[in-house]
């Protein structure tokens, strides 16, 4: 067990850490099954990117994060379940039932032909089944790659192509709130475009009518009657883990690579220090992460940060507001949860409703509270620590990315300081560092620059699927020598980090990432669009939200009915989580003579600080911005 109890044990790892990476990330490494140990702990350079942790050892990461507990807690809950409707009856799965299910579905991937370094997508809701669905391809060798079930048919189809997936799992449909969707209806359209896919297994779930083709196969028609049992295949450190898609500043949003012997070790060591969870086998302590397992908050903080720690926690899957604004609160006290982890977002959206929705609820059983996901403003952080946390509960502000696979910038539950809205202090092995726009390093404390990470973690992405350009491209390239986060920084007087937000053309919409760039084509794509331009603006409950001005010069429509149109047009090519706040409709954008866009102006505009613009003499129609101010909305 590696837990750090104390800010002085904090302080001497951090400081071995840094001196001595290898020697510190060995004995960690050392408290895991492996088959064959590794012969070398790393090997990097920054520059192609290359970047390879405990080399040659041999595991299976399943048999971390599930058989090794069953010899001391089998009967242990892994995870309980709770629907999305309040009334219906929880799902507790053991870790014995963890391994069974888990072996049952990997037996039946088998079935299908599915071999080591196959590339399955799962579009699946929040249901157990998507966890088994994870771990099932890791026991095989096979590369999973979940899509968030709230993306298009369109989206899906671009990231079933991407990696050229052989099997699609899926369900028939999906409750959110008051919602029943169909999400087999969505995996057939996409379908269509991807001839290559052999297979589809659908679990029912919510028993919404579907068609099926000569690939699909009912999960309950096959998995139930697999083996229990599946011989973990076996993986070395460097062999693809998963694919995550996540948005960056530029075309199509790419997808992100973890190996399995890095992730493995830093969503454990991260999990274990961050939260601070009694991992006795008879602990009490239970987990609620509320992320979606489609983003890497789950993956990392759902999924395989807590098996691999062999706690239990809660996979829940409905949504704060349903049957109301107290659904958070009540499954708390529920299960009697110890640690909370969600997004600011939803505090704010929380917070909006009024406290009548907390006070019914003791809320006495929570010993830390989590955020991650985006900045957490300070009244946000006030509320939740004093509504929710009661005062006794340490924030843990996590900072990290896809691209991290764990949290790289938080305080430690209870061990080292917490200070409202910051993400505090690197956890042992993350070299961060700041900025300027030259790339030149910020010294001292009480500045602020781009955030930039110095040294390799485990966990470091390793590529972007099928385009290892675009990955230095996007990460390595803008300051030689360092891994760049995309995100500006403030470091306090103490040397506490503060994430300001991102600095590139990256949107945070209620903690998701969109890229200005993904949005502007989805609005293109509409006949009557000859251009639009896409950037965030701040927003009460989201974080931020999409102001979208667009040009639409020979439409006849009227102008409340094209901008339905952009949003229906958005929702088919993204998803619903993508569909701009405002649109206006313009004229014409402010551009330099040479043509580029100049979003700053577009920004704060949409920020509405428009008196002080700064120079236009320089745009090719200065004119252009008066027009736009004039019809802000
Ligand atoms: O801008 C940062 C913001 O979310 C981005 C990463 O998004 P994604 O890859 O989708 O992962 C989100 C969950 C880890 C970052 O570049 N971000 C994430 N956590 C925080 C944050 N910004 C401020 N504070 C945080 N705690």
């Amino acid at each position: 067990m590696s837990q750090l109890k104390t800010l002085e044990a904090y302080q001497k790892a951090y400081q071995k850490s840094i001196e001595n990476p290898e020697e510190f990330w060995d004995e960690i490494a050392h408290q895991f099954l492996w088959k064959e140990k590794w012969t070398k702990t790393l090997e990097w350079n920054f520059a192609e990117p290359n970047i390879k942790w405990f080399i040659n050892g041999k595991f299976n990461i399943t048999e971390n994060a599930i058989d090794r507990h069953l010899l001391t807690s089998a009967n242990k809950t892994a995870f309980i379940w709770e629907s999305n409707f309040v009334d219906k009856p929880n799902r507790i799965i053991t870790y014995q039932n963890l391994h069974d299910e888990v072996c049952k579905v990997a037996n039946t991937l088998k079935s299908f032909g599915v071999k080591k370094g196959d590339r399955v997508c799962i579009y699946m809701p929040m249901i157990p089944e998507t966890i088994f669905a994870m771990l099932a391809c890791a026991r095989i060798g096979a590369v999973h790659s979940v899509v968030f079930a709230g993306f298009s048919a369109s989206a899906l189809a671009g990231r079933i192509q991407d990696s050229d997936c052989k099997v699609v799992l899926t369900t028939d449909g999906a409750y959110r709130g008051v919602k029943d969707i169909p999400i087999k209806a969505v995996v057939d359209e996409a379908l269509q475009t991807c001839p290559f896919v052999e297979k589809v297994l659908i679990y029912k779930h919510t028993n919404t009518a579907i068609t099926l083709t000569n690939r699909d196969v009912i999960w309950q028609n096959v998995v139930t009657n697999a083996s229990q049992l599946c011989t973990p295949e076996l993986m070395n450190s460097e062999d693809v883990l998963f694919i995550l898609y996540t948005s960056g500043s530029t075309g199509k949003p790419k997808g992100v690579v973890h190996t399995c012997g890095g992730y493995m070790i830093y969503t454990c060591y991260s999990f274990q220090n961050v939260f601070q969870m009694n991992l006795d086998t008879d602990s009490k302590d239970l987990f609620w992460c509320t992320a979606d397992v489609g983003w890497i908050t789950g993956h990392s903080y759902i999924a395989y940060g807590p098996l691999l720690a062999g706690v239990s926690s809660v996979i829940f899957e409905g949504v704060p507001s349903f049957p109301d604004a107290g659904r958070f609160w009540n499954v708390i006290d529920k299960y009697k949860v110890t640690h909370f982890y969600t997004a600011p977002t939803a505090i704010r959206a929380l917070e909006a409703c009024g406290l009548e929705f907390v006070t019914p609820y003791k809320l006495n059983s929570l010993k830390v509270l989590g955020s991650v996901g985006e900045p957490i403003n300070e009244e946000a952080w006030h509320w939740y620590h004093k509504n929710i946390g009661k005062e006794n509960c340490p924030i843990v502000d996590t900072w990290w990315q896809t691209e991290t696979g764990g949290i790289l910038i938080s305080a430690l539950a209870g061990v080292t300081p917490t200070k409202p809205s910051f993400a505090t202090l690197p956890l042992p092995g993350i070299q961060p560092l700041l900025v300027d726009e030259k790339g030149d390093e910020i010294l001292g404390n009480n500045v602020e620059g781009n955030l930039c990470i110095k040294f390799p973690w485990p966990s470091i992405i390793r590529t972007t699927y099928g385009d290892h350009a675009r990955c230095k491209q996007a990460y390595f390239e803008t300051y030689p020598g360092l891994y760049f986060t995309g995100d500006g920084c403030r470091r306090d007087e103490n040397g506490f980090y503060r994430i300001t937000g991102r600095v590139d053309d990256v949107m945070n919409i209620s903690g998701h990432r969109i890229g200005t760039a993904e949005v502007e084509s989805a609005i293109n794509s509409h006949t009557d669009v000859v251009e639009s331009a896409v950037v965030g603006y701040p927003h009460d409950i989201k974080g931020q939200g999409i102001y979208a001005y667009v040009i639409a010069p020979s439409t006849t429509k009227n102008h409340d009915n094209l901008r339905k149109e952009i949003l229906a047009e958005v929702t088919k090519i993204i998803g619903a989580i993508a569909k701009p706040d405002k649109i206006q409709i313009v004229s014409g954008l402010p551009k330099t003579r040479s043509g580029k866009i100049m979003r700053r102006i577009l920004r704060k505009i949409a920020e509405g600080e428009i008196t002080n613009l700064g120079d236009t003499s320089t745009l090719l129609d200065p004119a252009v911005v008066e027009e736009i101010v004039k019809g802000r909305i």
